[in-house]
């Protein structure tokens, strides 16, 4: 991730899930898949676009994606 995100920066619009609750889930649940994600966040469970830039359909395309997120972690 180039950019520094805010915890309360809203990464999965859709279920209204913050970067702050799914490093939270990364942390604490250890949570390391899309799966995991929507689990214990709810997150990507819907329209999908927030998963990845390849599942991104919208018109306006997201700053940060889930995938990017597990990407710093799963290393
Ligand atoms: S923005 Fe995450 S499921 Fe739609």
């Amino acid at each position: 991730m180039a950019k520094n995100f805010p915890h309360s920066f809203i990464v999965c619009e859709c279920k209204h899930v913050s970067l702050g609750e799914l490093l939270y889930a990364v942390k604490e649940k250890n949570a390391k898949t899309l799966k995991d994600f929507v689990f214990f966040t709810d997150a990507g469970s819907a329209c999908k676009y927030c998963t990845c830039a390849d599942n991104d359909k919208g018109e306006k395309k997201m700053d940060l994606y889930l995938s990017q997120i597990l990407d710093k972690f799963n290393k």
